[in-house]
């Protein structure tokens, strides 16, 4: 591939922060403490991460699965001096066990639709299966195991995905899920999730 058709490709293929973004990352700011070490996961451009590295004095890598997203993010922390270490790969498999006093998600979450489905990096930013849930259960199975013990998730969601039934998955896993903040807009009420281990 060319570096114009690369660049081409890294535009529109990458989620770009939108009301989502900006309310995970203004809980994470307020809550995440200096001393922290925290992930991002599917982190997009790098809009959560960076606002949580700039305002606090946490240590925070950033992981995507899609390659494009993991180059612009390192790109954009480049740019604005933030530090940030990116890393590619599914949700929190990459790391090791009880790494991060907080993780922080802003998952795809729509469910699919047949009519409109697409075979492309864009479609995985926000299509999250049949139910809108597929990836955010597959976060819920591991993210526990990349904890410390009083480590904190934070996970937004929507009423298209339906609240209660990531709040009930979590709790199968021994995950109490409690609404940290939420927003409504005209198609959908967004929450972010604060979840911590029940111990
Ligand atoms: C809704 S976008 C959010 C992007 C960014 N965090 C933001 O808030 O602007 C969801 C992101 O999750 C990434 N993603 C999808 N499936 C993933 C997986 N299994 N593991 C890691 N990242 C994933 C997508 O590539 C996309 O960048």
């Amino acid at each position: 591939m060319s570096d114009l058709a690369d660049q081409r490709g890294m535009e529109t293929a990458v989620y770009q922060p939108a009301e989502d973004s900006k309310l995970l990352a203004d809980v994470a700011v307020e809550s995440v403490d200096g001393s922290d070490r925290v992930l991002d996961v599917g982190t997009g451009s790098g809009y959560v991460a960076g606002r949580i590295a700039s305002a606090t004095a946490a240590s925070v890598v950033a992981s995507d699965v899609n390659p494009h997203a993991c180059r612009q993010a390192r790109d954009n922390a480049r740019e604005e001096t933030i530090p940030l270490d990116v890393v590619r790969g599914d949700c929190t498999r990459p790391f090791d066990a009880e790494t991060f006093d907080a993780v922080t998600f802003n998952p795809p979450y729509l469910p699919r639709d047949e009519a409109a489905e697409r075979d492309d990096w864009m479609e995985r930013a926000l299509t999250g299966g049949e139910t809108g849930r597929e990836v955010i259960e597959s976060f819920l199975d591991d993210v526990a195991r990349v904890l410390t013990s009083d480590g904190v998730v934070f996970l937004l969601v929507s009423t298209l995905t339906d609240i209660e039934a990531v709040a009930g998955y979590a709790a199968d896993r021994s995950l109490a899920a409690e609404t940290a903040r939420e927003e409504s807009f005209p198609f959908e009420r967004l929450a972010v999730l604060r979840i911590t281990e029940e111990h």
